[in-house]
């Protein structure tokens, strides 16, 4: 079929390319942005924070620094609240984990001889909540560290299925 209009078979294909080309981008954009360890949202980490200081701050410190020599054990050999910044080793668990040890506590992983102080929040916080505070807790991390954990958070999940 022939066009009336001349250049018409060539000015469409060529708007639906660039709208291709858009497209493309934008998916290649969301892909970095999954691979970066998806920085939350703002409104999340915004909810996840007023969280965190009303139940871990006490704790975990207002800012996310632990408390004072946490890697030594105290006299009934427990240990003092690690901090959650890029300083800790937060960042080194994966997803599940994490909401694992806020949901059901520190004694929730069963470790034989080891006795926890990190309180279970499956009474007080609702799912939606602990992966707010989770936000919040990445937002303490540099890039690096994000990304580090979302790969540790994928091997998780792999080896998990
Ligand atoms: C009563 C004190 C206390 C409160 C309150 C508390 N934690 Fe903890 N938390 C600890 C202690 C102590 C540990 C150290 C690990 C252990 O002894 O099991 C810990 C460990 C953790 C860990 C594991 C960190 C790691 O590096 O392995 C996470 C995650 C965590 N807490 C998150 C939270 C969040 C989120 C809140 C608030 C919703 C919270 N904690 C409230 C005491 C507390």
């Amino acid at each position: 079929m022939k066009s009336i209009i001349p250049g018409r078979f060539v000015r469409v294909p060529a708007i639906r390319f660039v709208l291709l080309v858009v497209a493309v981008a934008v998916l290649a954009a969301c892909a970095r942005g999954a691979a970066n360890g998806q920085q939350p949202q703002t409104e999340e980490i915004e909810r996840g924070a007023v969280i965190y200081t009303e139940r871990c701050a006490v704790c975990h410190g207002p800012n996310g620094e632990g408390e004072p020599n946490w890697k030594t054990p105290k006299e009934d050999g427990t240990y003092p609240a690690p901090p959650h910044t890029a300083d800790g080793h937060t960042w080194h668990h994966g997803d599940d984990l994490l909401f694992q040890i806020i949901k059901g506590g520190g004694d929730s992983l069963e470790i034989p001889g080891f006795n926890s102080n990190m309180p279970a929040f499956a009474e007080t916080l609702n799912d939606d909540d602990i992966l707010a505070v989770l936000a919040y807790l990445k937002s303490l991390w540099p890039d690096e560290q994000r990304q580090f954990q979302h790969e540790v958070s994928l091997q998780e999940s792999a080896t998990a299925q």
